[in-house]
């Protein structure tokens, strides 16, 4: 106990803006590992390791980007949908996303990076987003395809992450898994009633799935053996799984599902392993991933060029807010407080 206790102390005396003193350092890195050891969450005013810091920015400013570039292959299906009840239902996941992409730069902020800035490297080519969303939308059975498969792996990946030792991270979490296990069902249901209609829309369900699964497998990140960033995200407990282990998990989760739908994954080695107890499953293309990380794959000029322009189509919008704010609290120093009693008078 007397170990947490010092890592709070140490975490205000940086706050106060005093530069740890040789000899203290050890003493906060001391502090910040029992803090970890004993999951403990780390909160934005605790000391913390330089590179710990700097692995979540990477992290969480990744998933931000994801989450927002997320929108854009859906997004191109809103004005397309077959039903009302269908568009409302996908302009509701769409706007979801934006949601879950405000919560993480929040979140990013608290480690002291701000969006202008992440937004700016994500816009030069200097912070990535999941290469998934570089994949076209070819039919409106992708729709459903993503809900099911990218927003299910999503959710694999996510879950854990509740748990991540960062506090402001793992608690937007909370929320953002709620969110998608909606997105996974809808995507599901929505395959459903393709994969029960016509033949056509059948064939279109299946051909839908046979372009997602496998891009959905490589969205848990490359095998373990070659993940850079992994043993010292798990040591921080950032992340609680291996990139193996997740996708072992995903292909075990979905297996059931495909059947369930009525529906083939696209892998003739995807069969049950009675000694381990988990499906076995092909080998992954990653000479694919490679090349769509490096900017080759068939949208990803289209998904920044759209996400520049809708920066710089909505700067009025921030100007404006901003001139709002700015003005309120000159003619109104106590805003905080008179925006919360007029929020209750609305
Ligand atoms: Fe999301
Ligand atoms: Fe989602």
């Amino acid at each position: 106990m007397a170990t947490a206790a010092a890592h709070r102390t140490a975490g205000t005396q940086r706050y106060d803006g005093r530069e740890a003193a040789e000899g203290e350092q050890d003493a906060y890195q001391r502090a910040f590992d029992a803090a970890v050891a004993a999951d403990e969450r780390i909160e934005p005013r605790d000391w913390m390791p330089e590179a710990y810091r700097a692995t979540l920015v990477r992290q969480i400013a990744q998933h931000a980007h994801s989450e927002i570039i997320g929108m854009q292959p859906e997004a191109n299906w809103i004005t397309r949908a077959p039903s009302l009840r269908r568009k409302a239902i996908l302009m509701a996941k769409v706007q979801d996303e934006a949601g879950h992409g405000l919560y993480l730069y929040s979140a990013a902020e608290t480690l002291g990076t701000g969006r202008e800035e992440l937004l700016d490297k994500l816009h030069t080519g200097r912070q990535k987003y999941s290469s998934i969303f570089n994949y076209p939308t070819l039919t409106w059975a992708d729709v459903g395809a993503i809900g099911w498969l990218v927003d299910g792996a999503a959710i694999t990946n996510q879950v854990p992450l509740c748990r991540c030792s960062y506090g402001p991270y793992a608690r937007a979490m909370v929320r953002v898994c709620k969110e998608e296990s909606f997105h996974q069902r809808q995507g599901y249901e929505l395959l459903l009633a393709l994969s029960r209609g016509t033949p056509e829309q059948h064939a279109m369900a299946q051909d839908a799935v046979d372009r997602w699964w496998w891009p959905s497998l490589m969205m848990f990140g490359p095998p373990d053996d070659e993940s850079a960033h992994s043993a010292q995200s798990m040591a921080w407990k950032i992340k609680r799984h291996s990139n193996d282990e997740l996708r072992q998990r995903f292909v075990d989760i979905c297996v059931p599902q495909a059947e369930s739908l009525g529906l083939t994954l696209p892998d003739p080695d995807l069969k049950w392993n009675e000694d381990r107890g988990q499906h076995d499953f092909g080998a992954i293309d990653w000479s694919e991933f490679k090349e769509v990380l490096k900017g080759n794959g068939p949208c990803n000029e289209q998904r920044i060029t759209q996400r520049t322009r809708a920066h710089e189509e909505g700067a009025w919008v921030r100007e404006a807010a901003a001139a709002h704010a700015a003005k309120h609290s000159r003619e109104n120093p106590e805003s905080r407080e008179s925006r919360e009693t007029g929020a209750q008078q609305a």
